[in-house]
């Protein structure tokens, strides 16, 4: 295995949070991720769902965990069933994860192989109240695809139409949203690879050079540090291209005088970090363009300091448009009285920054979280303010990931280089050391 997973200890708090919620006679089932087929015998690189990684981190496919605290046998209780594995398996694919191994990195004591699930499911499904299936209910999931969990679950309501159906998605939403401490250790991790492909990026860019190849210094650094690459299609967008907020073709060139916002964030051990900074091809910002940077790395200090428990993410995200509102007046991008006569549902803002400041961030990127309630201690979101101003081939965005604690906020990224002069001075060191 590449990375270092969580401990056995962590997956079994993880399924015991998970346990407060059901109720009694509850059975809950979770299935892995298909590998993705993409044309002739050609498959995409296996990705596990988020959720059976939390419960038990069983990164292989095919996996099934199910959860049932009220059954009769205590060994049936939580059962671990992943794919048998065989001397020919090994030959062609590498080994598989023995029950024992198996075992010992989820901490579940009952381990069968896939094999075995029919037969389980027969036998416990009558001591159960409650079937517990999980379903895609992010907020901008979209369903297209038709998951191995779908399937799954519509095999079990066909073969059990009295039972009565309840929701993980819900609990899921509700767990991952406070991060255990291991898991902040492993976004850290994460972060800590994608601060060092930042470094490399500073010491790299110059005139001319393609973002593909800004792409690629970023991808061999997180590569060589044993992540299994990028969290999501990095963003790397010089000119006018960082006004463009899902830019993925990552293909002109970087002039001088342009500023590019590169937006990248390393997976690790199924975690994600979610960088973006923006800084001056050439190495030096020009006074426009230090104006601006500086507008929205203001918001972004201040937002920050808004992430507090207790607070509701819709009154954050208005205050912050506020104060976005104030430093686009200051810019001389909006009028002050234009900004006191607005249509409250449509501010003036928006013109110039488009999306939301924040985000929930953990085994996805776009992590699951409690939208619409109180901000609470172990969160983690993004804060990423930006302007964009297409007419002046200029976008800005930052991008940090924030821990919220008890009484305040610990910045994932302390450390990873954000300050006009800070960036502006490792950019010349790196063109010293290439000279
Ligand atoms: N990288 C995606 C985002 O910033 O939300
Ligand atoms: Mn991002
Ligand atoms: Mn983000």
């Amino acid at each position: 295995m590449r990375y270092k997973p969580l401990s056995a200890a962590t997956y079994r708090e993880h399924r015991a949070r998970f346990r407060q919620h059901l109720e009694k006679g509850g059975m809950a089932v979770f299935h892995s991720n298909d590998i993705m087929p993409t044309s002739a015998d050609g498959s995409m690189p296996f990705h596990q769902a988020a959720d059976i990684m939390y419960l038990c981190g069983i990164d292989q496919e095919e996996s099934i965990l199910l959860l049932f605290p009220d059954a009769y046998d205590p060994k049936d209780r939580e059962i671990l069933f992943v794919r048998e594995t065989s001397p020919t398996i090994a030959i062609w694919e590498g080994a598989k994860l023995t029950q024992q191994e198996a075992g010992a990195l989820s901490g579940v004591a009952t381990v069968l192989w896939t094999t075995a699930y029919e037969a389980t499911i027969k036998r416990l499904a009558p001591q159960a109240a409650h079937l517990y299936l999980n379903s895609n209910e992010h907020l901008r999931q979209s369903t297209e695809v038709e998951t191995r969990e779908v399937r799954r679950n519509k095999e079990l309501r066909a073969l059990y139409p009295l039972h009565s159906i309840r929701r993980s998605a819900p609990i899921m939403h509700r767990i991952r949203s406070r991060k255990t401490a291991e898991e902040v250790e492993q976004i850290k991790h994460a972060i800590g690879i994608t601060g060092k492909a930042f470094q490399r990026v500073l010491r790299f860019l110059r005139p001319g050079v393609m973002e593909y190849e800004v792409e690629a210094e970023i991808t061999h650094e997180f590569i060589r540090n044993g992540s299994r690459g990028h969290a999501y299609t990095p963003i790397i967008g010089s000119g006018y291209n960082a006004c463009v907020l899902h830019y993925i073709t990552n293909d002109a060139a970087c002039n001088n005088g342009d500023l590019v916002l590169m937006d990248f964030g390393c997976e690790y051990g199924g975690y994600a970090s979610d960088l973006t900074r923006t800084v001056p091809v050439n190495g030096t910002f020009s006074p426009r363009q230090r104006d601006v940077y500086n507008a929205v790395l203001r918001v972004q200090k201040e937002a920050t300091k808004l992430l507090l428990p207790g607070v509701f993410l819709d009154q954050y995200h208005k205050q912050v448009g506020e104060l976005m509102e104030r430093e686009l007046i200051g810019l001389g991008l909006l009028d002050k009285a234009a900004v006191a006569k607005q249509d409250p549902a449509k501010p003036l803002y928006k013109k110039y920054f488009m999306h939301g400041t924040s985000h929930f961030l953990g085994l996805d990127v776009h992590d699951v979280g409690l939208w619409t309630e109180p901000i609470a201690e172990g969160m983690v979101f993004t804060v990423e303010p930006g302007i964009y101003i297409p007419e002046e081939k200029l976008g800005i965005r930052i991008e940090n990931n924030i821990l919220v604690t008890k009484d305040g906020q610990i910045d994932l990224f302390a450390g990873i280089p954000r300050e006009v002069e800070e960036i502006e001075a490792l950019m010349a060191q790196g063109k010293k050391a290439v000279a």
